[in-house]
């Protein structure tokens, strides 16, 4: 997240994130499941701009493209966006309801498994606690993001490399002993993360974190990316013909490794270096991917 006073107010940005493991370690009782989880911050940014206005007020835009409240996407519909959600919590927390003018400017796809709607709110909570001098601490916005989403609080940490455990919002920071390069492609439709949680199949055996981790702190890219890990990838293909065919078309090409992010749709490759992730780019979009994004961690 990078935080900046601009002459129009403040700037808040909002990186992605990918799933460089995901392996689930039993159902909870709140219906969610418990996860072990590697994510990475990649900078494809979400763009966050508050400045002054009485009342509360949220704009938003995709592209260039702005999105009306009649939009037929839930999570972009102002009332459940959780950019308000979180604007709401701060209200809750200070107990004033405070004016803001909030613009959106997203560039993260959703219903994609790269955290945008998460790692919007997260910034929210940063930027609108800065903006209206609440003074909460670190650790009280944490606790506020665990409340908006299970990956809120990942993008509120700003460790770019970091283990999420429970639903993903106990994070343990890890050393990223490189930069790393991906090639994401967003299929065109959208998975809902629920849907592929119910189709996951019981009684799988665990797999080996450090199996993952150590190679990769160790900055051994190659063996680290072939074990890249995402217990979400069978179900998500089972619901989702767009993600096995993007998967299919991953195989054909030489990569240091790949797998779906999150529960989808989203499907990344990891290359050896920013030129190789060019080069794969342009291979996906000639075979007819709109929207393909090469990306880094974030420093
Ligand atoms: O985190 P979020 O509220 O977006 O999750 C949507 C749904 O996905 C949850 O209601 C739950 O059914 C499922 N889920 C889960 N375990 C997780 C995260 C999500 O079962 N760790």
């Amino acid at each position: 997240m990078r935080l900046q006073q601009t002459a129009y107010g403040l700037q808040v940005l909002a990186p992605a994130k990918l799933n460089l493991f995901l392996d689930i370690r039993g159902r909870r009782p709140d219906d969610y499941h418990d996860l072990e989880t590697v994510f990475v911050a990649v900078n494809l940014w979400d763009e966050l701009l508050i400045s002054s206005s009485p009342r509360l007020e949220f704009h938003l835009e995709y592209c260039g493209l702005p999105l009306s409240a009649g939009s037929s996407r839930l999570e972009l519909k102002p009332e459940s966006n959780l950019v308000l959600r979180a604007a709401r919590l701060l209200w809750r927390a200070t107990g004033q309801e405070c004016g803001a003018h909030i613009f959106l400017r997203k560039r993260i796809p959703w219903e994609a498994g790269l955290g945008g709607g998460s790692a919007d709110a997260a910034v929210a909570l940063a930027g609108l606690n800065r903006w209206w001098n609440c003074g909460l601490t670190q650790p009280q916005l944490l606790e506020l993001a665990a409340e908006l989403g299970s990956d809120v609080p990942f993008f509120l940490a700003q460790s770019p490399l970091a283990i999420g455990r429970g639903r993903g919002e106990i994070l343990t920071p890890c050393q990223l002993a490189r930069k790393l390069h991906f090639v994401i492609v967003k299929p065109e439709t959208g998975l809902s993360t629920a849907a592929v949680f119910r189709e996951l199949s019981p009684g799988i055996p665990p797999v080996d974190l450090s199996q993952f981790l150590v190679p990769l702190e160790r900055g051994l890219l190659s063996c680290a990316a072939q074990r890249l890990h995402n217990r979400l990838l069978d179900p998500a293909q089972k619901l989702s013909p767009a993600v096995a065919q993007t998967r299919q078309e991953f195989s054909r090409i030489p990569l240091l490794g790949h797998t779906l992010s999150g529960s989808g749709t989203s499907y990344f490759g990891w290359c050896v270096q920013r030129q190789q992730a060019d080069h794969v780019a342009g291979l996906l979009r000639a075979r007819g991917y709109r929207r393909v994004y090469v990306v880094q961690s974030v420093a």
